[in-house]
């Protein structure tokens, strides 16, 4: 007996880096996945390696389509209990030169399509008796980066939105969000083709590295179980430390500390 077993998980951005990490996750715990995306041959070529899986082609943008797709699941599968809203796309650039379309695919495929699915699938969720949200937001929406603002802003805002659901839905579905650091998925191409660029990065991470689509799944598929019954409103950062206070000055303190041992 798998501890999702019977459950039906719908996980939006599923045909890529964490979304398919977690797809797969939740289908290894024994759920029923409807894989989202706008990249329906994705969805579909992630859904077709599951036991027991369907690839969906959805823009989290379109709040009708959402809705329609969030029926479908539930006519064809039985109640749905788990939704990880995954879908997100990034961008960088001065906040000055970032134009209305811009502004506007980073505010509704990461905040609009995070409410889109949350408002589609909670009267679901309560009716499971057992729902649960898991939201992909960013260590980005805890403290922005460089270059980030509308990504910065609209994360910021669906941990917002993670503990307003928390707050209007409990004790019937539980609500929390993730905050990945930098993780090794076709978003965060640039570093990989870049090491040199992110090796100072690397050097002011605790863990010293970037993590991996399934560490940050690894979470999300925790706080999609039993296993997190009393967690719900909360903001699970996973970023190898990175957000830790003052990570990125140690290696100044680590040379400082050594002079002083000197003498
Ligand atoms: N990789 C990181 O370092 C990192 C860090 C912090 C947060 N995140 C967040 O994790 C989530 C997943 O990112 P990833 O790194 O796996 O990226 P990814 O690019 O590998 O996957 C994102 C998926 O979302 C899909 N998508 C984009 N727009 C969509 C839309 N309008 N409707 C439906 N699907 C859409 C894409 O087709 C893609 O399959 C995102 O929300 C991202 O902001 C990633």
């Amino acid at each position: 007996m798998n501890e999702l077993d019977g459950r039906v998980a719908f996980v939006t951005g599923g045909a890529s880096g964490i979304g398919a990490a977690t797809a797969r996750r939740l289908a290894a715990e024994g759920a029923q996945v409807v894989v989202v995306d706008r990249d329906g041959a994705g969805a579909q070529a992630v859904a077709s390696e599951l036991t027991s899986a369907v690839g969906v082609a959805l823009d989290v943008r379109d709040g009708d389509a959402v809705a329609a797709a969030v029926e479908q699941t539930v006519a064809d599968l039985g109640e749905l209990s788990i939704v990880v809203n995954n879908a997100g796309v990034g961008d960088l650039r001065p906040l000055h030169t970032i134009d209305d379309k811009l502004w506007h695919r980073l505010i509704d495929v990461n905040l609009t399509g995070t409410f889109n699915v949350m408002r589609a699938a909670l009267p679901h969720l309560v009716a499971s008796g057992h729902g649960v949200i898991v939201n992909n937001a960013s260590v980005s929406g805890l403290a922005p980066t460089r270059n980030e603002a509308p990504y910065s802003a609209a994360k910021a805002a669906v941990i917002a939105l993670t503990k307003s659901g928390a707050l209007e839905y409990g004790p019937q579905v539980r609500v929390n969000c993730v905050a990945p650091g930098f993780i090794e998925t076709p978003l965060t191409i640039a570093f990989q083709q870049f090491p040199d660029t992110f090796e100072p990065i690397r050097r002011g991470i605790p863990l010293q590295r970037m993590g991996l689509a399934d560490e940050v799944a690894e979470v999300i598929a925790f706080l999609c179980s039993p296993r997190a019954a009393y967690v719900t409103g909360q903001t699970i950062v996973v970023d190898g430390g990175l957000s830790l206070p003052q990570a990125g000055t140690d290696e100044a303190l680590a040379a400082l500390f050594e002079r002083f041992s000197q003498g």
